[in-house]
């Protein structure tokens, strides 16, 4: 069950504004297209286990510990190709010595790892695990990507679980996750892996950044995002009354409309950041969980339901009853 939450945004705001003096693109067309205004970038030498550490360090003091015995990191941008980065936030948590790595499922990495974090508590492998979801987009997007470049924010949430009944406040509901591989170039960073480094030849500069079909995975993660929450509530036997927040993925204002009409849920019930933030990969969920306890739009004993929809393709939901919790910031 959820027992703390934190979430960490860097300094730097990157307007709409500003990005249309550098890329052909105006204010306009980015609202009306994706409903964002802004977003925020991480500083130059700033990375993704700086704002998790900011992010980890939050939800320990939220879930009143300074002790779990496993640490999952859900990136698309770790510090380095090899190692993974949650050793690392673990060590700078104080948390040297427990069990730590990452799972890479793009924007769906958060609902991912609560699930195998979910996993390593049923099993009796450890009693409490922090989940963290962040991801610094700036340092793969191309610059001259008009396509992306306006979507993508750096951020990073994290959340503290640990062994519980399922009925109490905070506990996780039944667990949707799923795959379509066989449409896994629609969202790529074609250069920098192994399929590139065998063929002996060096990768293109533009290989090195993230690129999206948008059009395409739009239609995709509408699809995936509403089917997933839908059978998220079936499993859980949950009726569309029991639902009093959504928190989808915040990929695009238009997409979180068109699957909010899917599944069947009132305007009321969604939750949304996506303005201010953008689409912040792995950290959009718990970013958004977190603004929501700390500003009374999420209350202790609502319904809470989350889906999210990524490159692979994944696309993952569960619910929960939203606990007490003390908020940091
Ligand atoms: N500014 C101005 N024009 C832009 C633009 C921008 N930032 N980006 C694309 N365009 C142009 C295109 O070049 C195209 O021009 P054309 O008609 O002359 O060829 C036109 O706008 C329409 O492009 P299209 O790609 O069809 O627009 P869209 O309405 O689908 O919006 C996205 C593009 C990327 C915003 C949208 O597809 C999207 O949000 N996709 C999903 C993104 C996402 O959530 N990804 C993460 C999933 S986890």
């Amino acid at each position: 069950m959820l027992t703390g939450i934190g979430s960490w945004l860097p300094e730097r705001v990157v307007t709409n504004d500003q990005l249309s003096q550098v890329l052909d693109t105006s204010d306009e067309w980015i609202r009306t297209r994706t409903g964002i205004s802004q977003r925020f970038h991480a500083a130059t030498g700033e990375s993704t286990s700086d704002l998790a550490v900011e992010a980890g360090r939050r939800a320990l003091k939220s879930a009143g510990d300074d002790h779990v015995d496993a640490l999952i990191l859900a990136t698309t941008t770790p510090d380095y190709p090899c190692p993974a980065t949650a050793p690392d936030i673990a060590a700078r948590l104080g948390l040297s010595g427990i069990a730590a790595f990452d799972i890479a499922a793009v924007c769906t990495g958060f609902v991912y790892a609560l699930s195998a974090a979910a996993g390593l508590i049923a099993a009796g492998t450890a009693e409490r695990v922090m989940v963290i979801g962040a991801d610094v987009y700036s340092t793969i997007l191309n610059p001259v990507d008009r396509s992306t470049a306006v979507i993508f924010g750096d951020a990073a949430g994290a959340v503290v679980l640990r062994a519980g009944r399922p009925d109490e406040l905070g506990a996780l509901g039944p667990m949707v996750l799923g795959s379509d591989g066989e449409n896994h170039r629609l969202i790529e960073i074609p250069g920098g892996g192994a399929r590139q480094r065998s063929n002996g030849q060096p990768s293109e500069p533009d290989d090195e950044y993230f690129r999206m079909a948008g059009p395409e995975v739009f239609r995709h993660a509408i699809v995936r995002m509403s089917e997933a929450a839908s059978r998220a509530m079936e499993l859980a036997r949950w009726l569309p009354g029991d639902v009093d927040r959504f928190a989808a993925h915040q990929a695009n204002a238009r997409i979180l409309t068109s699957v909010l009409e899917r599944v069947g849920l009132p305007a009321t019930c969604q939750l949304s950041n996506v303005a201010r933030v953008g689409n912040t990969s792995a950290a959009s969920i718990p970013l958004l969980l977190d603004e929501c306890a700390a500003d009374g739009r999420l209350e202790a004993g609502q319904g809470v339901l989350l889906s999210a929809f990524g490159g692979g393709l994944t696309w993952g939901a569960t619910t929960l009853r939203w606990p007490a919790l003390t908020t940091v910031h």
